[in-house]
């Protein structure tokens, strides 16, 4: 079998996005548009890749950075696609095989195409492969012209196009199978004499076709797959495609989604059997959610594990953090970066968490603030409870042992470490470390005036006869 090496077109401006960056790091369904285009390669045996970068380059490079085998070529200034490819080929010199040429604008094409594209090509023992389609409405694209046998002899661009091309509806997406022998060669001898001035890839087609060497064709019969992303409303009705894509396969997969239009599901995400999803519920980045889970709605989690029979009520929000099995979370609780809730804790109404473990079987069932906190197993932590973690230069951790009682409203000045079993009295504002077991009340003692509400009327009474 030879070798594949993936070209992906990636110089181009992209100017109709009215964007400061590089069209194809543009977040699309979680990920830079181009991280589409290199993933969809992934699983084919491929032997190199070779990103062919201009404007924006250095967007595309820190977009593709958690892919160290993919390499970079420039093309610097911009002059067609087919002086595009010419820039891979000191990457791609002295290798022999086919080149899978893709543009990373184009990102919904699937693994699936593109093995038939190449095992076409292959078979066929072509010198090209071009990936068609035939659209209702072939505007913009160029056109594939065929003999009276059948067989492609060019590609012509719309504003190359005489009147009866322009009516052919057959397209050329762009992608193709290239055979490396003397492409490079191929590349070098184009010209430039077409209505952009530019170097046509596509006029290679036309070159082999005068030298009689092997031209073939596939048809896809999905045309979306082709469809290429130029403006942000391209941007959305893409995300759109791919978000489906997602929530079908979530859904075949055992997940219930009780209404998958408002359901937002990242293409890395995982979610187990029998979780059940309400509606206007994201799950974005490379988060995992358990089995039997329940998310109630307006709930969004980023970044996260969530463990299995988890319940989260609605408009939780959970970023960059650890949630155990049976844990219980919500309405309107925010766990932020770093924090860790043990298997069967509570996290209740208005609580927020941040770089926070709550241990197994804990409870902060009402509006809590737990920053930097070490909280050990079965503490209850009452109403209003508040970590003063922040002394105005910095950042001080609590430690609260297991078994600790906190009573409501109390604040816990950090550095400061309550013992295992120990009490909080409520509304206490505890300085100092609690020792296991002990009692700690931080508060002014009560005092009761007997008879003051009277007498205190009685003198307004005196005052108004004045
Ligand atoms: C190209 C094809 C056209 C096809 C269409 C499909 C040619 C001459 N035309 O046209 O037949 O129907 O794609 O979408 O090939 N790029 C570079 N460097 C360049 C020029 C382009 O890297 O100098 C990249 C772009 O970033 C983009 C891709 O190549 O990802 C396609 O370029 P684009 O200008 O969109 O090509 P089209 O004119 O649409
Ligand atoms: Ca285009």
């Amino acid at each position: 079998m030879s070798e594949l090496h993936v070209v992906i077109l990636a110089a181009g401006k992209g100017t109709r996005m009215k964007s400061a960056v590089s069209k194809v790091v543009h977040p699309l369904a979680g990920r830079p548009i181009i991280e589409h285009v290199v993933r969809t390669t992934v699983g084919l045996d491929v032997a190199s890749t070779t990103v062919v970068v201009g404007h924006g380059a250095d967007d595309v490079r820190a977009a593709l950075a958690a892919y160290p085998a993919v390499r970079f070529a420039v093309q610097s200034p911009q002059l067609g696609t087919g002086h595009a490819l010419l820039q891979a080929e000191a990457e791609l010199a002295g290798r022999r095989g086919t080149v899978l040429l893709l543009y990373g604008d184009v990102p919904l094409l699937t693994a699936g195409t593109l093995r038939d594209l190449i095992a076409h090509h292959r078979t066929h023992d072509a010198a090209l492969t071009v990936l068609t389609a035939t659209l209702g409405d072939p505007y913009g694209y160029g056109r594939i012209v065929r003999d009276s046998d059948g067989r492609i002899t060019r590609i012509v661009e719309e504003r190359d196009a005489s009147a009866d091309e322009r009516a052919i509806r057959e397209i050329n997406s762009g992608i193709y199978a290239l055979d490396l022998d003397g492409l490079f060669d191929d590349l070098r001898h184009l010209a430039t004499d077409n209505a952009q001035g530019e170097y046509y890839l596509t006029d290679l087609v036309s070159a082999h076709h005068r030298r009689g060497r092997r031209i073939e064709t596939l048809c896809i019969d999905d045309a979306t797959e082709l469809r290429g992303i130029n403006t942000r409303v391209d941007l959305a009705e893409l995300g759109r495609v791919l978000h489906d894509r997602t929530r079908r396969m979530q859904m075949l997969h055992g997940v219930t989604l009780e209404d998958p239009a408002s359901t937002f599901i990242d293409a890395d995400v995982t979610i187990g059997e029998d979780t059940i999803i309400a509606p206007g519920v994201t799950i974005s980045g490379r988060s995992v959610i358990g089995t039997r889970c329940r998310i109630h709605a307006g709930t969004r989690i980023t970044d996260s594990t969530i463990g299995d029979d988890v319940t989260l009520l609605d408009h939780t929000l959970v970023l960059d953090s650890t949630v155990g099995d049976g844990v219980h979370i919500g309405p309107f609780a925010h766990l932020r970066p770093g924090s860790q809730v043990g298997p069967r804790a509570h996290v209740g109404n208005f609580v927020e968490l941040k770089k926070t473990t709550l241990g197994p079987g804990s409870k902060a069932n009402h509006l809590a603030y737990l920053g930097d906190a070490t909280i050990g197993a079965n503490v209850n932590v009452g109403a209003g409870v508040i970590t003063c973690n922040y002394d105005g230069t910095t950042k001080h951790r609590t430690t609260i042992e297991d078994g600790v009682f906190v009573g409501s409203d109390s604040q816990l000045v950090a550095p400061v470490t309550i013992g295992a079993g120990a009490y909080v009295g409520a509304g206490s504002t505890i300085t100092h470390d609690v020792p296991a077991g002990a009692l700690a009340v931080a508060r002014s003692h009560q005092t009761n005036k007997d008879g003051w509400a009277e007498r205190r009327a009685a003198d307004r009474q005196k005052d108004k006869a004045r």
